[in-house]
């Protein structure tokens, strides 16, 4: 194990604990406190100029374009060759864990910092990549910075995404100095790589130490407002109450009761999540007078994804005669499954043969900006084991052997890769 990858987890991994502190092993995990920092604030800052501090030791250019995407870049030794990114996020969901997204960042500096060591000659420029708000934590939409980047979310409606405080993200980035104004096309990049946690329990439970994903999900997000009338708990009589939160709980049971039965139908992994519910005043005595709701909508197979957001959006819609309340429906940009480059996973198969260690095909349940990148690049990514299958919260964890195991792959990957 070469430790200076696995000081920069730790080191990374304080950003955005309360209280900051260094976590080296399972059992110090806090179940109550993980990791956050959404993008922009003080956390998110402090991991990006950790990040980049890195890359410029290990020689690298770094150009941040016009969301906060950061591109860190090593030239290759032969002009014309497209380019060969690797990367993933810093950010992070609301109490999650120091390697979604930062063991994909790292792991692809340690896998420059190895090249560079055995003075390996890459023909392709390599670019390290840091895409902004991957996690949707603090601007309501996932895969923001590569959402900008290939061209499906315009830059101006990117930056003018509101938090929760009301700041937009051309603000926050500008105040953490990441507002930046490269313009970097797609044009001249011949692959992607991305290199995860699972975050999920498949490889764990089988003992194979690496997964290279063949589908990614895709993710469906529904916001919805259900309007209600707030009142007395002691003095409204039942029959004439608007409770939003009533009307909210069928939306609850509705998404379980469709998932799984879509799942049970047509077995594609259908899931369906009521993950926020925010109820208004949240009070013990008082019927709630508005709900904001959060659903996360996945599937490998588009058409089982639309029905189920559609059907989703009807009965939301549907509560106003049922419940005398008023709704209202907020759909972000869907992102599609995406199905990731043969040539790549064959790559990396081989890659992973080449370093001697076990690796399975599979498919990812997570969203990963692979699966944007993957619209207009060849991409590929490699996973490595979540202990228990663990992630978004504060117990998300992997080994450090499998940190190794997983950069071995990623750095011969990159290494073939950029020879191709
Ligand atoms: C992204 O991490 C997602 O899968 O929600
Ligand atoms: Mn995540
Ligand atoms: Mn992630």
């Amino acid at each position: 194990m070469v430790n200076r990858l696995k000081e920069d987890l730790i080191e990374s991994g304080q950003y955005g604990r309360d209280p900051q502190r260094r976590v080296e092993r399972y059992d110090q995990l806090d179940p109550e406190r993980g990791v956050i920092r959404p993008t922009g604030t003080e956390a998110n800052k402090k991991v990006r100029d950790y990040a980049v501090k890195r890359m410029k030791e290990v020689g690298l250019k770094i150009k941040v374009d016009e969301v906060g995407n950061i591109f860190a870049r090593k030239e290759g030794s032969r002009t014309g060759r497209g380019v060969v990114m690797c990367g993933s996020h810093l950010d992070s969901v609301i109490n999650g864990g120091q390697f979604d997204g930062a063991f994909g960042v790292f792991g692809a500096i340690e896998a420059v910092r190895r090249m560079a060591d055995e003075g390996f000659d890459n023909e392709r420029p390599i670019e390290v990549v840091v895409f902004t708000s991957e996690e949707g934590s603090a601007f309501g939409l996932t895969l923001l910075g590569s959402s900008a980047l290939i061209g499906k979310l315009s830059i101006d409606d990117a930056l003018n995404r509101k938090n929760p405080a009301g700041q937009t993200l051309a603000e926050a980035l500008e105040q953490i100095g990441y507002k930046g104004d490269f313009e970097r096309g797609l044009d001249d990049v011949e692959n992607f790589v991305e290199m995860h946690i699972e975050q999920g329990p498949v490889l764990y439970d089988e003992r194979i130490p690496i997964g290279i994903v063949e589908n990614i999900v895709g993710i469906a997000w529904v916001f919805a407002t259900i309007k209600g009338e707030g009142n007395h708990a002691g003095t409204t009589p039942m029959k004439v109450r608007k409770d939003a939160l009533v009307a909210a709980a069928d939306i609850v049971s509705f998404v379980k009761r469709r998932a799984n039965e879509i799942d049970d139908a047509l077995g594609a992994g259908t899931v369906g999540t009521v993950g926020k519910l925010t109820v208004f005043p949240n009070g013990t005595n008082i019927v709630p007078a508005r709900v904001e709701l959060g659903i996360d909508i996945r599937d490998v197979v588009p058409k089982n994804m639309e029905d189920l957001k559609n059907e989703t959006a009807e009965a939301i819609r549907n509560l106003e005669n049922k419940y005398g309340v008023e709704v209202e429906i907020n759909i972000p940009t869907t992102h599609l499954p995406a199905p990731l480059a043969p040539e790549v996973v064959n790559v990396i198969e081989q890659s992973a043969g080449q370093v001697r260690i076990q690796a399975k095909r599979m498919n990812s349940g997570a969203g990963h900006d692979a699966q944007n990148m993957a619209e207009r690049v060849k991409t590929g990514m490699i996973f490595v084991p979540s202990v228990k299958g663990i992630s978004h919260a504060p117990m998300e964890w992997t080994e450090w052997d499998d940190i190794e195991n997983g950069v071995m792959v990623l750095t011969q990957t990159i290494k073939n890769l950029s020879r191709l």
